[in-house]
């Protein structure tokens, strides 16, 4: 089988590649470990920057997700028994996030690229890469029992943190940064209706607490838990006695309860793979880095990295030009590594860690009083937080 680009993995990062890819007139396949059902399903992200909702309406995918999806104008920063706003727009020359979840964005990219005439492969094993370095790189699998082989002009590795492509860069061309944090997130779904307009990111001495929301009827709630920790230890009344605790505060407001329905711990970590290509494999999103989750950055810098990609596979083929592929690595990092200070500075300025010591606990109750009192303060966490143009780097 041949095809342009050859992509593994159908996360945001393939999707939105294969979908952007179709719309400039070139082919690509993808390969998918899971089934759709799987994909469709699994809760993660829920917040999207300012750019990838322009980028997802400008592309014809974001129908559902202008209907669907709530516009925030703010989020709150809550520390001492208080809540502090940080107005987006007002900050940021009218910029705002939307939540809209990630499998629901899934979803959308599927119907697309399927309608698109695209080949997905759902289910298939032992997914490898051949050739990197000649122009017609391989990717072989196993669907059904059958071994596969696709050959393409481009190999697109979009297959999450876990998967074969960056392994598939030779380890002494890699240069790999990573940081692990000592605390994961407890992450629940509850049935109840949203216990505050905005997004509420507390910090308070029992640990961090983020208030996020889904629908009208459904919540989501995350907790800084010990990562090695299992989620048979919480009852739901110990998740809701932990919420009370951590969330009180001078105001009277309280977290709105309800049936929880979905329970979940993440790890956090900070990992960024230097070089993101080699020969014809170009990694985009998870793949080549990874944020914690407090600054809503995954997803994001993933879809920033498409853009870059998509417009440097188009000129190849467009202006027979080699440049943009050349400089892939060197451009998508610099807003990748914005991405990553920034979700690394939101981790430390709002979680505590043990055995820390009490300088250290002072300088974050001073940086949190400087960012709600300080215009420029504010302004460099809104600026970030609704996302940094995706050109918006110097070279
Ligand atoms: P993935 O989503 O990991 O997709 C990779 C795909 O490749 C998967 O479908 C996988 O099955 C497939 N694959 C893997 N190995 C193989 C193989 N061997 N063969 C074939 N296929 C393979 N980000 C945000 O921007 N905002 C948020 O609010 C946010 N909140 C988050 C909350 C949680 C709880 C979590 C877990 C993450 C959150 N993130 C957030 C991060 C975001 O979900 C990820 O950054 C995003 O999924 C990255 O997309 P990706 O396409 O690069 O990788
Ligand atoms: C959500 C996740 C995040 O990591 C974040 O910073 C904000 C919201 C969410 O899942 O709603």
């Amino acid at each position: 089988m041949k095809t342009q680009v050859g992509i593994i993995g159908a996360g945001p990062a393939g999707l939105l590649l294969s979908h952007m890819l179709h719309l400039q007139g070139i082919e690509s396949f993808i390969v998918e470990q899971r089934t759709r059902d799987d994909i469709e399903a699994t809760i993660k992200a829920g917040v999207l920057e300012h750019p990838t909702v322009e980028l997802l309406k400008q592309i014809g995918v974001g129908e559902r997700m202008v209907k669907e999806g709530y516009v925030h104008n703010g989020i709150e920063l809550s520390f001492g028994g208080k809540r502090h706003r940080i107005d987006l727009p007002e900050l940021t020359g009218g910029k705002s996030i939307t939540v809209y979840p990630q499998h629901e964005v899934i979803k959308d990219l599927v119907a697309a690229v399927l309608a698109n005439g695209t080949t997905i492969e759902f289910g298939v094993s032992d997914v490898s890469l051949h050739d990197l370095e000649s122009t017609q790189p391989g990717i072989r699998y196993t669907k059904n029992g059958e071994a596969q082989e696709i050959r393409a002009d481009f190999i697109g590795g979009c297959d999450g943190f876990h998967g074969p492509s960056r392994q598939a860069i030779p380890a002494n061309l890699r240069e790999e940064h990573a940081k692990v944090y000592p605390c994961g997130w407890f992450g629940i779904l509850c049935e109840a209706p949203p216990s505050s307009d905005e997004l509420i990111y507390a910090q308070s001495d029992r640990g961090f607490v983020l208030v996020s929301t889904r629908t009208p009827t459904v919540q989501r709630l995350y907790f800084q838990c010990d990562p090695k920790d299992s989620v048979d230890n919480w009852s739901d009344e110990r998740i809701w006695a932990e919420f009370r605790a951590r969330l009180a505060n001078d105001d009277g407001w309280e977290i709105k309860e309800g049936p929880i329905f979905q329970k979940g711990i993440i790890a956090m970590r900070s990992f960024v793979c230097e070089t993101m290509q080699h020969g014809r494999l170009f990694l985009a999103g998870d793949s080549a880095h990874i944020v914690p989750p407090t600054g809503a950055k995954g997803l994001n810098l993933a879809a920033g990295d498409v853009v870059l990609l998509t417009r440097a596979i188009t000129d190849f083929y467009r202006n027979n030009s080699q440049d943009g592929l050349d400089g892939y690595s060197t451009r998508a990092v610099k807003r990748v590594w914005r991405g990553e200070h920034f979700s690394w500075w939101m981790t430390n300025m709002l979680h505590d860690f043990e055995g820390e010591d009490t300088i250290t606990r002072r300088f974050r109750r001073s940086q949190l009083e400087y960012v709600v009192s300080s215009r420029a303060a504010a302004t460099s966490l809104a600026e970030n937080y609704v996302g940094v143009p995706f050109e918006g780097i110097t070279e």
